[in-house]
């Protein structure tokens, strides 16, 4: 019996000269000899080679692309540039038929948007292999990071009767039949949990919850919001990463955040070294249809560097707020939402022009004014801002939200009697801040936007296995 082996194996692990048996997906087939057989262990194909002689007619005209075929024979040193060994085929067997005049992946280039549409088929590409390897190495990063780190996993609820971010924006979850229109005149008694219930827009609160115990938690799952914002940074349903620290102030969090995007970023420029150079040269081929003024003046990598050896800058709220207001697009009235005066909320043109055109680097913008933010952000002594916190990153925007939270009880009360936000509803979050309360910080890292960035893919839908965005829940 020959060894069964994964094509990155058989490309790294296993000495020429081994009885090997390989399974995968046909990628093409020419001269009636070469395969080029793909698995998705890694990016490359192995050649397998079959000597036309040995295989009748009817089955060569079955190996075509995108049927799955198993191919046993001797791994050897290849002749062919570009590739050390190949398989000398001596038995080939047909697993899955694919009917070649209706297989839609053929061997040349697909847009992005056609993909799309057959997502169920798109693993199957040289792109989207490269994109959810990456995406599997930062999950995996960012467990390390914590667990290295003295950091204990919460499973937050999917499924809560409370609304961390006080935003109307929630997916209702009930069996109650029919779903009535009108939120306000439901009566949920009769419901499965007995009160109206949503798909969770955070795991934030009951992380806080667990960090007021275990000290240093993070929560990493799926969150849901009906915004319909059809943009390329928003999803419907998207994964968060939200580490919650007691004893911590705004500094420390913004550290944390730092540390946290450089270690998951440092291993997988280690570790994912063949897809991130594959996905560079797609990004420049990409850049190359962009007028030039639009383009990034940094390759992927270089760009990934560029986050691991320079600090992110710190700039209040304030600050930017002046040098927005005082900038080119703002005084040539080029931004679609002119800043005039202190207080207004930050579109992403500005957070963009603050970290592409100004700085020139990531930017941490903190001391936002109250009003524009969550009721839980700790209020600063001047009675204006709180202590939230955002990085901002480039071609991204907004990559992560979070803040110092309010500890203190009366202020707390105070926050969500102006947010209108009934006691009765959070009284378990409340508890926490009349027995034993502390200081205590943390944040929410979008997980797509951050795959985004380190894959330099533009449009979000494509660093998600299955993208739920409005009108769309295909597959
Ligand atoms: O800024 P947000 O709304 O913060 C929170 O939810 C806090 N409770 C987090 C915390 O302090 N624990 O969301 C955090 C991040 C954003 O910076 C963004 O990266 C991502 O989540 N995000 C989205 N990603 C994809 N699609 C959407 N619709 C997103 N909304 C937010
Ligand atoms: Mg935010």
């Amino acid at each position: 019996m020959n060894q069964a082996v994964s094509v990155a194996q058989a490309l790294k692990k296993v000495s020429a000269g081994t009885d090997i048996s390989i399974s995968g997906w046909v990628r093409s087939f020419r001269n009636d000899r070469f395969i080029q057989l793909n698995d998705g262990s890694c990016l490359a194909s192995i050649q397998a080679v079959i000597e036309p002689e040995a295989h009748d007619e009817t089955q060569r005209k079955r190996i075509t692309t995108g049927s799955c075929v198993q191919v046993s024979g001797k791994l050897v040193d290849s002749p062919a540039k570009g590739q050390e060994v190949e398989v000398h085929v001596e038995t080939l067997e047909i697993l899955g038929d694919a009917d070649a005049a209706a297989y839609p992946l053929q061997p040349k280039k697909h847009s992005l948007e056609f993909l799309r549409d057959i997502a169920h088929l798109r693993p199957r590409t040289n792109t989207f292999g490269a994109v959810f390897r990456i995406r599997h190495l930062l999950q995996y990063a960012v467990h390390a990071f914590f667990h290295e780190n003295g950091f204990f996993h919460v499973a937050s609820p999917i499924i809560t009767a409370s609304d961390a971010e006080g935003a109307g924006e929630m997916f209702r979850v009930t069996t109650a039949d029919p779903v009535r229109d009108e939120h306000s005149d439901v009566d949920h008694s009769g419901d499965f949990f007995g009160k109206e219930t949503h798909l969770t827009v955070s795991g934030q609160l009951e992380a806080e919850l667990f960090a007021m115990g275990l000290s240093k938690v993070y929560t990493f799952g799926p969150t849901f919001r009906a915004e319909n914002s059809n943009t390329s940074r928003h999803l419907a349903e998207f994964w968060m990463i939200e580490p919650e620290v007691a004893f911590m102030e705004l500094e420390g969090n913004m550290t944390l955040a730092e540390d946290l995007m450089r270690y998951v970023i440092g291993y997988v420029m280690k570790h994912g070294e063949e897809d991130l150079i594959f996905l560079e040269k797609r990004l420049a081929d990409e850049e190359k249809s962009k007028p030039q003024n639009e383009r990034s003046p940094m390759g992927l990598r270089e760009k990934l560097r560029f986050v691991l050896e320079n600090p992110f800058k710190r700039v209040s709220y304030t600050e930017a707020i002046d040098i927005l207001r005082n900038s080119k697009p703002n005084k040539k009235k080029k931004f679609k939402y002119l800043i005039e005066e202190w207080g207004a909320d930050l579109q992403s043109e500005h957070e963009r022009f603050l970290v592409e055109k100004h700085f020139g680097s990531p930017v941490v913008l903190y001391d936002y004014p109250a009003d524009i933010k969550a009721f839980y952000m700790r209020q600063n002594d001047d009675g204006k801002t709180v202590r939230a916190m955002d990085v901002l990153f480039p071609g991204i925007g907004e990559i992560v939200g979070g803040s110092q939270r309010e500890e203190r009880l009366d202020i707390l009360q105070e926050k969500m009697k102006q947010f209108d936000i009934p006691e009765e509803s959070m009284w378990w979050y409340l508890e926490t801040r009349k027995y034993g309360s502390c200081k205590h910080s943390g944040f929410g890292l979008g997980f797509e936007r951050l795959v985004q960035f380190v894959t330099g893919m533009t449009n979000i839908r494509d660093v998600i296995p299955f993208p739920r965005t409005p009108g769309s829940a295909e597959f």
